[in-house]
């Protein structure tokens, strides 16, 4: 049985960690991040110490640094428990700062166990860690890669998440298969068209590919009616907005596609739903899916009426340019088809 210090700040990693070394028999402590660590450990110094790298106050490499030049503390195994895939030249460094081992979570509980047991209580001389200035510049490099590398996990997961929705939606209403695709492919493509750098492009892409997400609330025979609408389901229908701003306002992404849900009917003079914005209060994003989202809707086939094609559509733009439709997105709209041969996908 050892004393182990466990370093992590987030709970629920913690409480993981904590459950296999004790079902194994060990004691544990637990601490936030490595200043704590450091603190408790000078009080009472463990037999282990298994730290996470990304931490607020002090990371895990500062901990590992810290801890291998406090003679009391040399001497006991450092151990990095780290959730991203790690890199040779991250163990490197953490190796150099003085860490005994480097693993990548989730290890099963007897890997964790044998790489424990082979460490505590063995005979070992105190490692040293980095002089000052090396390690200053080698711990600069080493967070600022892990930082990097935490935010392309997170947009992946976005992504994940925004493709998941579209294809819910989709799924739904099965006569508008391709819809909030195309929306997205042309929103970005009205994007580039007017000098949006390329995450504002994306983030029009993936608001298109969301923009009627609030659909999922109607009821299907709505979705698929062959006639006109009563009025009493006509206001139903507008309820998308809302209802899909919603869904997506507690998220956090780094666009604004909550706002082009709620937004992507209003119209330049106020007269669209749900809130009767106009002009600029409508955000330019929404402006632009909802010049998107009109052009879609009328070059492709509706339960209750054929295609229109793309003639119409530009045609419809013009009519409405600066009243119902942002002037500058229909002038784009139109350059991508007459200039840039642009293509709505399959
Ligand atoms: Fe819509
Ligand atoms: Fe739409």
């Amino acid at each position: 049985m050892a004393r182990i210090l466990i370093v992590d700040d987030h709970a629920n990693d913690r409480y993981l960690l904590r459950t296999v070394l004790e079902a194994a028999g060990h004691s544990v402590t637990e601490s936030v991040n490595g200043r704590e660590a450091l603190a408790l450990a000078r009080a009472d110094p463990p037999d282990l110490v298994v730290s996470d790298v990304l931490m607020p106050e002090l990371d895990g490499f500062g901990l590992c640094h810290e801890w291998h030049k406090n003679p009391l503390l040399a001497k006991i195994p450092f151990v990095f428990y780290s959730a991203n895939y790690v890199k040779p030249d991250e163990e490197r460094f953490a190796r150099a700062a003085g860490a005994a081992l480097f693993l990548q979570k989730p290890l099963a509980p007897e890997a964790l166990e044998d790489a424990f047991a082979k460490l505590v209580g063995a005979e070992r001389t105190a490692p040293r860690t980095l002089p000052e200035g090396e390690f200053a510049a080698r711990h600069q490099d080493a967070v600022n890669r892990k930082l990097l590398e935490q935010i392309e996990t997170l947009k992946t997961t976005q992504r994940g998440v925004i493709d998941l929705v579209s294809r819910l939606v989709e799924a739904r209403d099965p006569y508008t298969a391709g819809h909030e695709r195309r929306v997205g492919a042309l929103a970005a493509g009205i994007g580039v068209e007017l000098g949006f750098d390329e995450n504002r492009c994306e983030g029009l892409r993936f608001a298109g590919q969301v923009h009627d997400v609030g659909k999922v609330s109607l009821p299907a025979e709505i979705l698929v009616k062959p006639g006109r609408l009563t009025n009493w389901e006509y206001e139903l229908v507008k309820s998308h907005t809302t209802v899909g701003h919603d869904l997506l306002a507690h998220l956090d992404f780094p666009w604004p596609l909550a706002d082009v849900v709620r937004h992507h009917h209003e119209r330049i003079d106020g007269s669209g739903y749900p809130d009767g914005l106009a002009g600029e209060a409508i955000g330019i994003e929404a402006r632009i899916v909802g010049v998107a989202d009109v052009v879609e809707s009328m070059v492709s086939h509706r339960p209750y009426r054929p295609a229109l094609g793309i003639e119409a559509a530009l045609a419809e733009l013009e009519r409405g340019a600066g009243t119902h439709y942002d002037a500058l997105a229909v002038a784009a709209c139109r350059r991508l088809f007459r200039e840039r041969d642009f293509r709505l996908p399959d």
